[in-house]
């Protein structure tokens, strides 16, 4: 049946679910709008809506009960895990995710955020800084990594033309997967669908969590299988600085306690109690991050023997996965929860025929995460890094978290590695490196392959250095 043909059907429901208010410029549409705005609505599962406006849904966690999670500390030896986890890359049992659906709002860039220039000396975009890497890893392990992307309805179409217009980075366009996830209507705080246009509704991507049904419904899990890829190196798409396939974190993952964790993930120790990041946490006896703003501030706040925060394992959204893992979680009646967030959403105004940009919060968005699957992992393993060399997120216009704030990351680290080989870095008094140095890819991958480099005696205060 065609769309268009069940719009009474379509009409009554939303009717019933009080939210034909959407339906109110259908007599004004042309048939192409009119067919568009129909097919949009016939996707929308009002139930699931309206179960989740009513809400009472999120699991109740016993926080009396909640410990820290225990971790791989930074430092500990990492055994034969590099070993292992080369061979797997060698074997060519990895691929990369990346998931870049999000609509990037607090950085305000108007393309996908993976178009967004990230390095501190060439501005190389982030899709760039990864393909990069990517393709480094590959030379040095003689496979092909597969590289599976996530957009969302809201971006694929820009993401694609990027990769075309990028000639896919020098890399075979048949090692890269875009695929889409899915989207959720966003409703006022009374629970009411918005029109963003008289023609469309105001949709949002459905979340990381989303991931998990896409891969499936995509294909692309399938094509994993078929390449004979066990685990995915997960990152999410704004941290330049990610170490993508970390031999030593996938061997980890990979032999956990003689076999392999379904999910695993990496951690920082988090900077204060106030940080804004979710803390790694056993729940029940399974691993879990709960969100710092779920947290009670007396656990948040607590402190151990040595007076060393307990809850301390702030999670940076950097995972390996198992591909049986996720097989499994599609096969059954199988959905993450969906978390609430007050965003800024525009909306179609009637009296002023246009859409219009709130100044405000004006709408909740319904976002499912994908570390809740830890909690159906059968197992999980958290591993701690630093800080300084792997987490730079380009999540804030200005201030924390923000591109200059990233760059000074990528230059301490960078001096951090360019210092063990005896170079000369300029310092802040601060401990900040006062220069903008650059490492590329391929020519090193982490502090160790720099061995084989030419480096300077010495960098100068200011100076501008790509290597
Ligand atoms: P964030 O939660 O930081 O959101 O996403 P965002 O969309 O990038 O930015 P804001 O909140 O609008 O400012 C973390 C990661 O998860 C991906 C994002 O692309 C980013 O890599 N993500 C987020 C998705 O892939 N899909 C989503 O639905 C949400």
């Amino acid at each position: 049946m065609q769309t268009t043909e069940r719009e009474p059907e379509i009409r009554a429901d939303f009717e019933r679910h009080g939210q034909a208010h959407v339906l109110r410029h259908l007599g004004t549409l042309d048939d192409a709008r009119r067919a568009a705005l129909i097919a949009q609505l016939a996707s929308v599962d009002l139930a699931l809506v309206s179960r989740l406006v009513k809400g009472g849904e999120e699991s109740k966690v016993d926080y009396a009960s909640v410990k820290p999670a225990p971790y791989v500390a930074l430092g500990s030896p990492a055994g034969s895990a590099r070993a292992h986890g080369e061979a797997l890359l060698r074997a060519g049992k990895v691929a990369v995710f990346t998931v870049a659906g999000g609509q990037g709002t607090r950085l305000g860039w108007k393309g996908p955020k993976g178009t967004f220039p990230a390095t501190v000396v060439t501005g190389k975009p982030l899709f760039r800084v990864f393909a990069e890497q990517i393709a480094a890893a590959e030379k040095r392990y003689g496979r092909s990594l597969p590289w599976y992307i996530m957009t969302s309805p809201l971006n694929s179409a820009d993401t694609q033309a990027f990769f075309r217009d990028n000639n896919w980075f020098g890399r075979n366009p048949a090692d890269t997967f875009l695929f889409e996830q899915g989207t959720m209507p966003s409703v006022t705080f009374d629970g009411r669908l918005i029109l963003e246009s008289p023609q469309s509704l105001a949709l949002n991507p459905d979340g990381h969590g989303g991931a998990i049904r896409a891969l499936h419904a995509s294909g692309a899990l399938e094509d994993m299988q078929a390449r004979g890829v066990e685990h995915m190196s997960y990152f999410q798409v704004d941290n330049p600085m990610v170490r993508i396939a970390d031999p030593v974190f996938l061997g980890l993952h990979a032999s956990s306690e003689g076999s392999s964790a379904e999910m695993s993930s990496k951690m920082v120790a988090k900077r204060n109690a106030a940080e804004k990041v979710g803390v790694f946490c056993e729940v029940a006896g399974k691993t879990a991050v709960i969100e710092y703003s779920d947290m009670p501030a007396e656990l948040t706040n607590s402190l151990d023997a040595q007076g060393k925060l307990r809850f301390n394992a702030g999670s940076i959204a950097i995972h390996a996965i198992s591909v049986e893992f996720m097989q499994r979680l599609t096969q059954g009646d199988f959905a993450l929860p969906f978390h609430r967030a007050k965003k800024k959403v525009p909306y179609w105004c009637d009296d002023a025929k246009k859409t219009v940009e709130p100044a405000e919060p004006n709408a909740i968005k319904f976002e499912a995460f994908i570390f809740d699957a830890l909690g159906l992992a059968r197992k999980s393993l958290v591993m701690e890094t630093s800080r300084t060399e792997e987490f730079a997120p380009l999540k804030n216009a200005t201030g924390e978290d923000s591109p200059a704030w990233s760059h000074q990351i990528q230059s301490n680290r960078n001096g951090d590695w360019l210092e063990k080989f005896g170079v000369k870095i300029p310092r802040k008094p601060n401990g900040d490196v006062d220069a903008r140095i650059e490492i590329a890819a391929e020519t090193a991958l982490e502090a160790d392959d720099l061995a084989d480099v030419a480096l300077p005696r010495e960098i100068k205060s200011g100076e501008e250095v790509l290597l």
